[in-house]
């Protein structure tokens, strides 16, 4: 009788934390809160670093860098984690889209360094396309390949396909007007970035941070830091995006950019990418163009206010165009936690339009009603 006592206790103990646990995990977020943790739909704060994001069936999809605790979790021990979203707001796990290999002598080894991941649709081969920065295990961050993956579902599982440096032996693609005195000359290197170009032109330029965008025009674009990041490369995918035309340009040539993000607006061209600070945060950079090739207008720091000079700690990694709305861009970046990587968080922040110019402000909440509907 006793025993029967304490298993009825226990019943119901359990039905009720279990039913306290689904109040917890009902409540539906409403707003953003930067910098602040993110649970999806069991309560784990998002692990989706340096990620982007896709749009389709009228459902948001986020990929990003799956981080485990503590220093280590700066590897790619785990994979490219997906998540999906009706409302932006409130996440559903959906699991470890691209997984990394247990076999050591793999390209994406488990230990290797896979960053940046971005996912586009190809409408001809009707897949799912996975671009990432990728460096093989143990040998720091020298490789700097782009990596590419495919699947037939937006959720995974994605196969690795191949890695490599993009554009081997191809010289830059140059807008009318270029002078000489701005193209590079092998036999004559003019600067240390050009030196790195001639030196990488027979195996390709280097790869690291990175995105990949898809224009009106169905054609799609790898933006890369090249070049020891001292140049961005804007490079032209063919068409079913997984291999790179020998069609670039390299932007902002001298200056070391990362985290490049590029977005469109009333037919111009923004990117907002960030300096080089390693994991610490710095000032970010945009710039605009008529013509995804250039040439593009550098014009400073699109932050204002109060931690603008560190871009609010965060680093930028993409810009979102919000469905159904009016001028709606979402500004997207990672405030690391290199010590302790799995506790990265995401820093989402409405960029406002002032004519043809952007500016981000900080907002410690705010919802997409910040953006008109269109129509
Ligand atoms: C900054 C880059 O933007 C990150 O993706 C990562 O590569 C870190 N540097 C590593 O220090």
């Amino acid at each position: 009788m006793k025993a029967y006592k304490y298993l009825l206790l226990a019943i119901c103990f359990t039905i009720g934390t279990a039913s306290a646990q689904k109040t917890e995990k009902a409540v539906q977020a409403q707003s953003f809160s930067p910098g602040q943790i993110w649970p999806d739909n069991n309560g784990i704060h998002i692990n989706a670093h340096g990620g982007g994001l896709l749009y389709a069936k009228s459902t948001y999809y986020w990929f990003g860098e799956h981080k485990i605790a503590g220093g280590a979790g700066n590897r790619a021990m785990v994979g490219v984690h997906c998540y999906s979203s009706k409302d932006l707001y409130n996440w559903k796990d959906e699991g470890i889209a691209l997984k990394v290999s247990a076999d050591s002598t793999n390209d994406i080894a488990k230990g290797c360094i896979l960053e940046r991941p971005k996912v586009v649709y190809n409408k001809k081969s009707k897949k799912y396309v996975m671009w990432f920065h990728l460096e093989l295990r143990g040998q720091g961050y020298k490789v700097a390949r782009a990596g590419l993956a495919t699947a037939d579902n937006v959720t995974g599982p994605y196969t690795f396909i191949k890695s490599y440096r993009p554009n081997a032996g191809f010289m830059p693609f140059y807008p009318e007007g270029t002078s000489e005195t701005e193209k590079v000359n092998c036999d004559h290197p003019a600067t240390k970035s050009d030196g790195f170009f001639c030196r990488d032109l027979p195996g390709g330029q280097m790869a690291r941070d990175m995105n990949v965008f898809v224009d009106d025009d169905g054609k799609a674009y790898h933006i890369f830091s090249a070049e020891e990041n001292f140049t961005l490369d804007i490079a032209e995918l063919n068409d079913e995006f997984t291999e790179h035309t020998g069609k670039f340009a390299r932007v902002y040539v001298g200056h070391q950019t990362e985290a490049p993000a590029i977005f469109k607006h009333n037919g111009i061209y923004y990117m907002i990418g960030s300096g080089t600070t390693g994991w610490a945060p710095n000032p970010a950079r945009w710039f605009s163009a008529k013509s995804i090739m250039g040439p593009w207008t550098y014009h400073g720091n699109p932050c204002v206010g109060k931690g603008s000079e560190i871009t609010f700690g965060g680093q930028s990694t993409y810009v979102l165009p919000v469905a159904g709305k009016k001028d709606a861009f979402i500004f997207m970046a990672d405030k690391w936690t290199p010590k302790d990587a799995i506790d990265g968080r995401y820093l989402w922040l409405p960029i406002t339009f002032k004519g043809d110019d952007i500016e981000i402000n900080w907002l410690d909440t705010w919802g997409l009603d910040v953006f008109k509907k269109i129509g």
